[in-house]
C-alpha cells in the first residue's frame, strides 16, 4: 500500500521552535509503514506578489513548493499565533498553494491545525485566523480535539525531549483522532 505523505506546515522556523518540536514529537504516533512526514521548507519561499504570475515571473521556488504540496495527501499545520494572528511565513505558504485559484492546492485535502504558545492561550487567535483561511480554501480541517498548546516552554528539556507526560498523552489522542480522520477521505 502506498504511503500517506502529510506535509508538516511550521508557522516558525527558529531555530529552537516549539512548534518544530511538537511536530517532531507527534511523528511517533504515525507509524511509518503507513505514514510518510515531511516538514516542508516554507522559510524560503519569496513573498507572494501576483504581479510574479501576471507577468510570467513565478519563482522557482513557488514552483517546487507547489509540485510537494500537490503531491501530498494531508497536512499537519503547527504553529504559534504573532500578535494574535497567523504568521507571515504560515500565511505566505497559504497563500501560494492557494494560487492560481483553478489550482487550489488546499481544496479537498485533509488534514489538523496544532497551535503553540509559551503564554496561556496556546496561540488561539493565529489558530483560528489559520482555520479560517483554510475553511475558505475547502481544506478539510479535523474539527476536534482542537489543539492548542499553552505554557509550551515549561514542556520541553534543554534537548528539547519532551518531558510532560500529560501532553505526550494529549499529542498520542491527537494523531489517532488525525489519523481516523484521515481515514475518512483517504482509504
Ligand atoms: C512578532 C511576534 C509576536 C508574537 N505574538 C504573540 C501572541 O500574540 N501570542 C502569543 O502567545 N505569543 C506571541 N509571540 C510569542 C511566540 O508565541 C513565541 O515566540 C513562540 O515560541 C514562537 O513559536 P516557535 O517556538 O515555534 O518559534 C510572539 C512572538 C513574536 C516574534
Amino acid at each position: 500500500m502506498k504511503q500517506i505523505h502529510i506535509g508538516v506546515f511550521l508557522g516558525s522556523f527558529r531555530k529552537e521552535s516549539y512548534s518544530r518540536k511538537i511536530a517532531n514529537a507527534i511523528s511517533q504516533f504515525f507509524p511509518n509503514d503507513i505514514y510518510k512526514i515531511t516538514i516542508l521548507p516554507l522559510d524560503t519561499l519569496p513573498l507572494y506578489n501576483q504581479d510574479f504570475e501576471e507577468f510570467d515571473q513565478t519563482p522557482e521556488a513557488w514552483i517546487s513548493y507547489r509540485e510537494i504540496v500537490k503531491e501530498l495527501d494531508a497536512f499537519l499545520i503547527v504553529t504559534p499565533e504573532y500578535n494574535r494572528s497567523v504568521t507571515p511565513v504560515l500565511k505566505n505558504a497559504i497563500d501560494i498553494a492557494s494560487r492560481p485559484p483553478k489550482n487550489n492546492l488546499w481544496s479537498g485535502m485533509p488534514g489538523a491545525i496544532i497551535s503553540i504558545s509559551p503564554g496561556s492561550l496556546g496561540g488561539f487567535g493565529g489558530h483560528q485566523q489559520v482555520l479560517q483561511a483554510l475553511t475558505c480554501l475547502d481544506a478539510y480541517v479535523m474539527p476536534t480535539p482542537e489543539t492548542y498548546f499553552g505554557g509550551i516552554a515549561k514542556k520541553f528539556t534543554d534537548d528539547g525531549v519532551l518531558k510532560d507526560d500529560k501532553t505526550l498523552r494529549f499529542l498520542e489522542n491527537v494523531a489517532n483522532s488525525m489519523r481516523d480522520w484521515l481515514e475518512r477521505f483517504l482509504l
